[in-house]
């Protein structure tokens, strides 16, 4: 008799966005006119072409592998290593910090790697998540175990959730409990809110003192504007001994179709066997990648290689910008509509509160309904999250500026 993984059975109806997928399914099936005039601002994927330094990237490639002396099989699971060093001298030799070629494990997305993650992490450890947070820290600790089951307002027992409101300004404060793991996302999904050098001090700070590991996710660090926010925890003196960061290109090269991210692992970041010895990760990590991955494709990587080209580079300027000046458009609207508004500023999302007495899901059919205008509810990332909704800037600025319209049109 075959036993099935019991963990999976804690897990609450369906990840977010398919949920929200099939409510609209739904919607849309039974409003054919409304669907015609539907706008998605839900999921966060980019809906601007590849830049044209991409596509030339990725046709010389496919005339590469075409050719028998150019042909590539099997590649290096960590990634090619002109990716690895096209990424550790752009994104941290260049800005002063310490990060080697070999440190760079290139991967087919953030996602994938923050669930992978745990492999090579202890099953014992205090793991705090903030809330609301993006659904796939909990979702994957629930599928390994690291949890008991789900209270009604959505907290799995065995989790120490750092709360996000306004008063913090969306960033989680390091507990006055010990923790052994942190997830920590900046800018952050879902309200945009991006820490300081000062909150990242606070959390290296505590990871040190504690022997805690930071999960430090920086899939939208390319969004932020304001000068002096850290777009890396290794800016912060320390954290190569305490930090795991994750980076993409899916949300600055608009790569969410094409696949390819990285994570950077320090050979001075170290953690504890069941004895107190204190071990590194960097060899755990690289076994696992060459065990249960393939790598990216080569075409990929010459893909992600191109975007650190100087018209790669300004070519990805435009895109943030596209999506940073319709995430401007919707702070605008939203707050025309009178609502309170949050993010859009170092994030391509927007973070808004509810009319007063409505729920998320109530906000999300209220605007799928009447403005057949798709958003997140804020409920779907947490306890913390209800009471708020999440809009989406990935979009044409067209569709922005009629999602702005449309929400000054509401009626609550
Ligand atoms: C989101 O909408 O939160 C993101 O697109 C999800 C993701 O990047 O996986």
């Amino acid at each position: 008799m075959a036993l099935l993984n019991e963990n999976y059975l804690k897990l609450k109806a369906g990840y977010l966005f398919p949920e929200i997928g099939r409510r609209v399914k739904a919607f849309t099936e039974a409003n054919p006119t409304a669907a015609a005039r539907l706008i998605r601002c839900g999921i966060g994927d980019v809906t601007e072409p590849l830049p044209p330094a991409v596509i030339a990237a990725l046709h010389r490639a496919v005339d590469e592998m075409g050719q028998r002396s150019t042909f590539r099989g099997y590649g290096p699971e960590q990634g090619y290593d002109f990716l690895r060093s096209a990424i550790a001298q752009n994104d941290y030799r260049a800005h002063g910090m310490d990060i080697a070629d070999d440190e760079i494990f290139v991967s087919d997305g953030s996602k994938c790697d923050c669930g992978a993650i745990l492999d090579i992490l202890g099953d014992r450890n205090r793991i705090a998540i903030s809330d609301p947070v993006y659904p796939v820290y909990v979702d994957t600790n629930v599928m390994v175990g690291h949890t008991g089951a789900c209270d009604p307002s959505g907290a799995y027992a065995g989790l120490v959730y750092l709360p996000c409101t306004p008063s913090n300004g969306f960033i989680p404060e390091p507990p006055s409990e010990a923790v052994d793991v942190v997830y920590l996302c900046s800018p952050n999904n879902p309200t945009g809110a991006a820490a300081t050098r000062p909150q990242l001090e606070a959390w290296v700070d505590y990871a040190l003192r504690h022997k805690a590991i930071l999960l430090f996710d920086a899939a939208y660090e390319a969004y932020i504007t304001e000068p002096g926010v850290p777009h890396s925890i290794y800016e912060i003196p320390g954290a190569r001994e305490c930090a795991i960061e994750f980076r993409s290109f899916s949300k600055n090269g608009g790569f969410t179709g094409t696949r390819c991210a990285f994570t950077v692992v320090p050979k001075s970041l170290k953690a504890f066997s069941s004895t107190g010895e204190a071990l590194p990760l960097h060899p755990l990590w690289s076994r696992r990648m060459t065990t249960k991955f393939n790598g990216v494709p080569y075409l990929v990587q010459r893909a992600a290689e191109a975007l650190y080209s100087p018209e790669g580079k300004a070519q990805v300027r435009g895109l943030i910008e596209h999506y940073l000046g319709n995430a401007a458009v919707l702070v605008a609207g939203a707050r025309a509509a009178g609502l309170t508004v949050y993010g859009g500023v170092n994030a391509p999302y927007i973070w808004v509160a509810t009319p007063s007495g409505v729920t998320s899901w109530q906000a999300f059919d209220r605007i799928l309904n009447d403005a057949n205008v798709v958003i997140t509810p804020g409920s779907g990332f947490g306890s913390k999250g209800e009471g708020y909704f999440r809009v989406s800037a990935f979009n044409s600025r067209a569709n922005a500026e009629e999602v702005s319209r449309r929400l000054q049109l509401l009626k609550w």
